[in-house]
């Protein structure tokens, strides 16, 4: 039988114009003020969650009443949902340039991929991670004995010195890195990266949970063995994330999660075989529209080119940042000096005045969203020097210049009346 899959809508390619099918669902949304008004929510806050793309959501709702068992049913409905299921591992695959033979696991989010290769790593050697990365990034490889921390150095270049020092002094089997930071938004030289892990018998696992909506990325060419990232940043926030990579680690471990779905055969005496692919890791019921939103989303980002979606973040970064070095005592954080590149996320302090005040005041009197705190990556703001944390701005597809101008002048305002700020800020 021929599953219905409806085909991407092909968009005319106009650099620095995107299309309609960039819209993103909630773009009009009001929010309540303190002093009883309403206003259309400014959503700094891609980098935790973006916003549903609205020909994902579309797609997802025309899936719908298509919807059943997955792997299960011989039922019509139920070959069309495995096979949108299966199919959407193919479409990832292609949208990340993964080889042939790679393994496209569909887990819950970025940091449920990165245990998961945790899971898989064994004895096979230690893990080189460096102390800028997410929690997700950093957690599951500090619960293994053999992992070793690595200083980010104030530049790129004598960071990536440092690495190669450390594999170079002493054999690891991961270098375990992340494509962009989620604090400062700067990107790390993948295919350099990559290249000093394989000269010293390293793999590397890239984790690319705030890269992959912003720039392409390619498995082969970068020379990356396992990418890790999350559906909700990826405009598709329906719970699933992916870990595309080698297989043989992955199918010479024990399943992640063992039930249904992993075993072959289990015969009645308790033996077990296991599948090896993907299904060795996805036991139990898979959220298959969760899996196929994110191969929508790759799709949609596909047409909309990413040549597009530079010029606009660019754009708006050029304006966010001008606008935040002219605002008195604005400190924006960055962790390299020699950087090249960065994806939409502007992280900064304002003198004298906490994050949460910042956050809250940009909340309650101007409806704009944006994130205060540690940003799960708590060892890098301590170094930083905000161990009590920052704000962060963070923006994508559905953010227009407007949205970069009402958050700079509320910072403004904000700094303008600090002294009453702090007052407030004292008296709690
Ligand atoms: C760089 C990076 N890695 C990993 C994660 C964890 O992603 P998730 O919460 O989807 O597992 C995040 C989340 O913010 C992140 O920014």
């Amino acid at each position: 039988m021929t599953a219905v899959l409806s085909s991407p809508v092909a968009s005319p390619f106009v650099p620095g114009y995107i299309p309609a099918l960039a819209d993103v669902v909630g773009a009009d949304e009001r929010v309540p003020l303190l002093d009883g008004s309403s206003v259309r929510y400014a959503n700094f806050d891609y980098a935790a969650s973006a916003p549903a793309l609205r020909s994902v959501a579309d797609r997802l709702l025309d899936a719908l009443p298509q919807y059943a068992s997955v792997h299960r049913g011989a039922g019509a409905l139920s070959q069309i949902t495995t096979h949108r299921y299966e199919q959407a591992r193919e479409r990832i695959r292609r949208f990340v340039r993964a080889r042939a033979d790679d393994h496209v696991v569909f887990t819950r989010n970025t940091t449920d991929s990165i245990n998961l290769l945790a899971h898989c790593l064994g004895k096979r050697g230690d893990v080189v991670v460096l102390d800028i990365e997410h929690h997700a990034n950093l957690l599951p490889w500090q619960c293994l004995s053999g992992t070793r921390l690595v200083t980010a150095c104030s530049t790129v270049e004598d960071t990536l010195a440092a690495l190669d020092a450390e594999l170079a002094s002493n054999p690891a089997a991961l270098l375990a890195i992340t494509a962009a930071s989620n604090v400062t938004g700067e990107v790390l030289p993948i295919s350099r990266l990559a290249s000093i892990a394989h000269r010293h018998g390293a793999r590397i696992l890239v984790d690319a949970a705030q890269l992959v909506a912003h720039q392409p990325i390619s498995v082969v060419s970068h020379g990356i063995d396992y990418l890790v990232f999350s559906g909700h940043k990826l405009y598709a926030p329906f719970g699933a994330g992916v870990l595309v990579g080698r297989g043989d680690w992955l199918d010479g471990a024990s399943p992640y999660l063992a039930g249904g779905g992993a075993s072959a055969e289990v015969a009645s005496g308790g033996t077990v075989q296991w599948h090896t692919g993907p299904a060795r890791h996805e036991a139990g019921s898979p959220n298959v529209l969760g899996a196929v939103s994110i191969a929508d989303a790759c799709e949609s980002l596909s047409v909309i080119g990413f040549e597009a979606i530079g010029y606009h973040e660019h754009t708006l970064r050029e304006r966010l940042d001008a606008g935040l070095a002219a605002i008195d005592g604005v400190r924006p954080l960055r962790i390299f000096s020699d950087s090249t590149g960065r994806v939409g996320i502007a992280g900064f302090a304002v003198d004298g005045l906490s994050a949460r005040t910042v956050a809250c005041y940009l909340s309650d009197h101007h409806g704009i969203g944006v994130r205060d705190g540690r940003f799960c990556a708590h060892p890098l703001l301590t170094r930083l020097g905000y161990p009590d944390g920052a704000v962060r701005a963070s923006f994508g597809l559905g953010t227009a210049a407007d949205d970069i101008d009402r958050l700079l002048n509320a910072l403004s305002e904000l700094v303008s009346r600090r002294d009453t700020a702090r007052v407030k800020e004292s008296l709690g």
